[in-house]
């Protein structure tokens, strides 16, 4: 089967693809390199460098002919949608509306959506599922969201399959060190150099991280079946940015204390969500503890 890979020089896109190989698919990559490398592109992948906003896209949909789509191009950081929310919806619902456009014209089978946990917003309730209310409080948020809602439309309206999923915040090797969850990587490197790291608030804000290994394996088993509908990925565990610099610090042993600056504003305090509904309908659940995950990932920053 062929599969098409927008984002796959991408972070989490690149371990997408790395996978799909693995798994003997045939794959190619759409990627404008405006925040991928080309170091992460997999050499048994077709890479088109191009933009997912073209008005010429749908050609290599028509070249290629692949049978899905796993969509993971986008602007990522909350923080620059939140100064220029036009550049976000540009790429985030124009740039989705010109892929699916491409996907409904070429008769393709299913997309993959990567969405975020950034949609729920202000928590109501812990764990958070995929029913919880969708209060968004950034311009990502509002452009995941609309891209959501297309996904649902052009099913009804044109059959389109789809699985969307809500990823928490993903961490791994070739993350780089700003967007959405660039903590860990920010982290390693400055301890690595022997520098203090900021902390923003007292430390005790939690998040929940699912390492980019396991979120690559919700993207193939998303492909391997027929359903359709909009699933979290993460890990149900949440942790206190105190307690990750301590995991860092220890794992590399070394002996720093971080700076804390004051608490960003619009940042959330906590964030905890549930991955029951893809365990029970698509059998996937988290293989990597967080310690596993964050020593595979120091080790990945140490070669750097
Ligand atoms: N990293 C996280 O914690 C996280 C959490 C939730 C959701 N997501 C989503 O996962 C997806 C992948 O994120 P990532 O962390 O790997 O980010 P990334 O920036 O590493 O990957 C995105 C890729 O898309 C490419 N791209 C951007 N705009 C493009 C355009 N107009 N045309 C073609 N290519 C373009 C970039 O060059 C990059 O390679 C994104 O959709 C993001 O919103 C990420």
């Amino acid at each position: 089967m062929k599969v098409l890979v927008t984002g796959g020089a991408g972070f989490i896109g690149s371990h997408i693809v790395d996978l799909l190989i693995k798994n003997n698919y045939e794959v190619c990559i759409i990627d404008d390199l405006s925040h991928g490398n080309i170091d992460n592109i997999n050499s048994k992948a077709k890479f088109y460098k191009y933009n997912i906003k073209s008005s010429n896209l749908i050609n290599i949909f028509k070249i290629e002919k692949p049978e899905v789509i796993i969509h993971e191009a986008a602007k990522i950081s909350v923080s620059d949608s939140i100064k220029y929310p036009i550049k976000d919806a540009e790429t985030n619902i124009i740039g989705t509306l010109n892929v699916l456009e491409a996907a409904r014209k070429t008769n393709i089978k299913k997309i993959i959506y990567s969405s975020s946990s950034a949609v729920f917003g202000k928590a109501e309730y812990f764990p958070i599922d995929e029913n919880h209310p969708l209060n968004t409080i950034s311009n990502y948020g509002v452009s995941k969201q609309a891209s959501e809602n297309y996904l649902k439309v052009y099913k009804e309206l044109y059959g389109l399959n789809y699985i969307i999923l809500r990823y928490s915040n993903v961490y791994g090797p070739r993350q780089k060190s700003s967007g959405e969850s660039g903590v860990i990587p920010i982290f390693c490197m400055k301890i690595l150099k022997d520098k203090s790291p900021f902390i923003y608030g007292d430390g005790n804000q939690t998040r929940d991280f699912i390492y980019v290994k396991d979120v690559a394996r919700a993207n193939l088993l998303s492909i391997q079946n027929n359903l359709s509908g909009i699933f979290n990925v993460s890990s149900n565990k949440s942790i206190s940015i105190n307690q990750l610099f301590k995991y860092i610090s220890s794992i590399l042993n070394k002996n720093i204390s971080p700076i804390y600056k004051r608490k960003i504003n619009g940042d959330i305090e906590n964030s905890l969500i549930s991955y029951k509904k893809i365990f029970n309908e698509l059998g996937w659940k988290p293989k990597y503890t967080i310690l596993e995950g964050l020593k595979e990932t120091i080790e990945f920053y140490k070669k750097r």
